[in-house]
């Protein structure tokens, strides 16, 4: 087994009937990253997830846990998993909840006691750790269940949208979390429909649409890559038609944001320059003018509007 590598996944696949929900992906994560897996709903990101932790199996394929066979007792034992839906028994409170959870990954108790409330202090849930956890909030329903993914101390983390729908305040101390992890060594795969918080947790995001990998790269090196995606926005003093715009050298699409263009290129300093020039030969005068950058959300529009064209 390579020392490097955290998850291996070689061809998986799942239907539910007819549908092919994960279609023969492969991918993977090195160990201490902080890997996002990115897509719509539906795009087949708790599906994998679900294979990978063992839940479901896969119909073709298959994936490895740190050299374990995903679905092996060993591959669950090193991974902590937040699913999707909330495992925690609404009738007890939080902090049998964790003790729980250690008992049924055989940890000492007095090592889960510790780990437990250092948890719960992380996430500030200490206060609230006699509660039952029918009379938590969504966001600390939540954050009780990020300490009882973590209360084994495993070396792999999985999490499904885990600040999908939450208050800022939650989202705000789980990301914190993930990153203090990770940057103690912990491999961390995190789905999420978010592409802000791809770009701000991730060192490397795969995205997938309707079950397919269309990229795999670092947010920044996506962003850049969908070249086509680079934009001048430019005003100008005078009434000018979008046609008229479209056939100005290295001018892809025309896109009218209030009284502002939004001129999609593969080169944006070209375009300044013949913008400039037509200005000043038609008698125009330009009032702003602004290169933007592709955001990641361009990116992930222009893969996943590609993979339908094709697919
Ligand atoms: N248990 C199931 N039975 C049938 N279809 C399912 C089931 N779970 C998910 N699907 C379908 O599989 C596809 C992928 O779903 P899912 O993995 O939940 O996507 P995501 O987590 O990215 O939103 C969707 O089309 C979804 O409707
Ligand atoms: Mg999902």
């Amino acid at each position: 087994m390579d020392n490097d590598v955290a998850i291996q996944v070689v061809n998986l696949t799942k239907y539910y009937g007819e549908l092919l929900a994960v279609d023969h992906i492969s991918f993977t994560v090195r160990r201490r990253e902080l890997f996002g897996f990115l897509g719509p709903n539906g795009a087949g990101k708790t599906t994998t997830v679900r294979m990978l932790t063992g839940v479901i199996k896969a119909d073709e394929g298959g994936a490895s846990i740190l050299g374990y066979r995903a679905g092996s007792l060993k591959a669950k034992q090193v991974a902590g998993v937040v699913p999707e839906i909330a495992n925690a028994y609404a009738d007890l409170s939080g902090w049998n909840n964790l003790m729980l959870m250690s008992e049924l990954y055989g940890i000492p108790a007095s090592e889960a006691r510790q780990r437990g409330a250092s948890l719960l202090q992380d996430m500030g849930l200490f206060p609230r750790k006699n509660d039952a956890v029918k009379a938590y909030s969504k966001g600390m329903k939540q954050r009780l269940i990020l300490c009882m993914a973590l209360v084994s101390d495993p070396e792999v983390l999985f999490l499904d949208e885990p600040t999908s729908g939450l208050d800022v305040q939650s989202a705000r101390l789980i990301k914190d979390l993930l990153q203090g992890l990770n940057a103690k060594g912990k491999t961390i795969f995190l789905t999420t429909h978010d592409m802000d918080e791809a770009n701000q947790l991730c060192d490397r995001v795969a995205i997938i649409n309707k079950g397919r990998i269309v990229a795999i790269d670092a947010p920044e090196k996506l962003r850049m890559a969908t070249s086509a995606t680079h934009s001048v926005e430019v005003s100008f003093d005078n009434v000018v038609s979008p046609e008229v715009l479209v056939n100005i050298p290295g001018v892809n699409t025309v896109k009218k944001l209030g009284d502002k263009y939004r001129l999609y290129t593969a080169n944006p300093g070209e375009l300044v320059v013949s913008l400039v020039n037509y200005s000043s030969s038609h008698g125009l005068k330009v009032i702003s003018l602004n290169i933007l950058e592709p955001s990641l959300e361009d990116a992930f529009v222009a893969l996943t509007e590609k993979e339908a064209k094709h697919g």
